[in-house]
């Protein structure tokens, strides 16, 4: 006897021959907050009611698994509409960084919050991205930059699983910018953030995964590599921010370290594509921040695909580069911004966003034994979650087998 089972709906399991893995006339199931039983509803072992302590006649609308924001810096303090507002007037993202403002003006705001201010605002970001279905989120440092400000931006992180029904994956991003206490000092920073911070925040539980920001206006690959190797101390894995602005080389580095994902992209070379291929590591693609950043290069996206690399997107929910929590309109910009079909995208914030993340063995798709946690859309076909800008399809979000309140 299952605990629940779910009818006369569609499913897009993202695990089967076609892209969305569709079953038109499908039948799911969860035993113990995971998924018992997923197929055709005519393949069902017996009638409906027989099988499960509760049906769910659900009428139409399609099911997907939960989504998954796999690249968030979503705890931060202040916001930077006058950086905006600069940019529109000309100058240029790493002009505005150079001059000690971008990410270090979040540094200085995320520095004076208290915890609980932190918490506050992060709490309002999330809550139209859990309305959305999503019910995994990748969470980063970075705007701390000093050994107390990083370990309480990873602490706010790990405690917004208490204020709301997700589940938080912490990144230490400790190398995101050179802070001001150590200008023109990037090694010594480096050196710093191996020895000590990055140490005391995994000797705190609060590190999940180790990524960096490689780029002319941050970190050499040589400087990150040495992270990389402080992270493989720890038997963490590691992300990168790579070929964003300029390509350095970033993402074959990682890929060498069996980088879990490299992001942005968008001056990836081949070789890049190449090492990516080989080491399985996922192209996580944040059109939000190509749309704020009014970028024209695109990230290689056919020969990524040609390459067999897995596209996943996120929000990037930043407030510089990327003030997106919408993961349904960042689905959207990554079909009409960069060509993804809507079914790269949906596979995009569901099952490579979990392999992103190395979550794919619990996560990502409808399949037996997966934690159960999927989304049922008042939509008619799956294609709709990345056609429209601003509505919201939402029907309920089922968590660890369970209907949720969003709180
Ligand atoms: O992913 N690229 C580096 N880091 C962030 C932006 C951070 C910021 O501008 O505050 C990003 O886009
Ligand atoms: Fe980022």
């Amino acid at each position: 006897m299952w605990d629940s089972l779910w009818v006369d709906v569609g499913l897009a399991t993202l695990a089967g021959p076609d892209p969305y893995g569709r079953i038109e006339d499908g039948a799911i199931a969860v035993k113990d907050g995971r998924i018992a039983w997923v197929g055709a509803r005519e393949d069902l072992p017996g009638p409906a009611d027989s099988m499960a302590a509760i049906v769910h006649e659900l009428e139409g609308g399609w099911i997907t698994p939960a989504l998954i924001d796999c690249h968030t810096h979503i705890v931060h303090g202040g916001q930077r509409a006058g950086e905006f507002e600069k940019r529109l007037m000309g100058v240029s993202y790493a002009d505005i960084a150079r001059a000690g403002g971008g990410i270090l003006s979040t540094v200085t705001a995320t520095r004076a919050a208290t915890e609980a201010q932190l918490l506050d605002s992060a709490v309002r970001r999330l809550r139209p991205l859990l309305a959305e279905g999503v019910t995994v989120v990748e969470i980063k440092s970075g705007y701390g930059l000093d050994l107390d400000a990083e370990l309480k931006m990873l602490r706010v992180a790990r405690a917004l699983q208490e204020r709301l029904p997700i589940e938080v994956t912490t990144t230490f991003l400790g190398a995101h910018a050179v802070p001001p206490e150590w200008a023109r000092n990037a090694d010594g920073y480096m050196d710093f953030v191996c020895d000590e911070v990055l140490p005391a925040a995994v000797e705190q539980g609060l590190v999940d995964q180790v990524d960096a920001f490689c780029e002319t206006i941050a970190f050499s690959p040589a400087q990150v590599g040495r992270l990389f190797d402080a992270a493989a101390l720890f038997q963490l894995p590691v992300k990168i921010h790579a070929e964003q602005l300029s390509d350095l080389g970033g993402a074959a580095m990682a890929s060498e370290f069996g980088a879990l994902s490299a992001d942005h992209l968008e001056y990836l070379g081949t070789d890049g594509i190449e090492a990516m291929a080989e080491s399985g590591t996922v192209a996580v693609l944040l059109p939000g921040a190509f749309y704020m950043l009014h970028e024209t290069r695109k990230p290689p996206v056919a020969r990524l695909r040609q390459a067999g690399v897995p596209i996943a997107i996120a929000t990037d929910s930043n407030p510089g580069s990327s003030p997106v929590t919408s993961l349904l309109t960042t689905m959207n910009m990554a079909c009409v911004l960069f060509g993804l079909t809507p079914a790269e995208a949906l596979a995009g914030v569901t099952r490579n966003a979990a392999k992103a993340l190395g979550r794919l063995a619990d996560r990502g798709t409808l399949e037996v034994g997966k934690v159960a946690d999927f989304v049922h859309w008042s939509i008619d076909e799956p294609a709709e979650l990345a056609y429209r800008i601003g509505f919201n399809p939402c029907q309920t979000v089922i968590r660890n087998g369970v209907p949720t309140l969003l709180g």
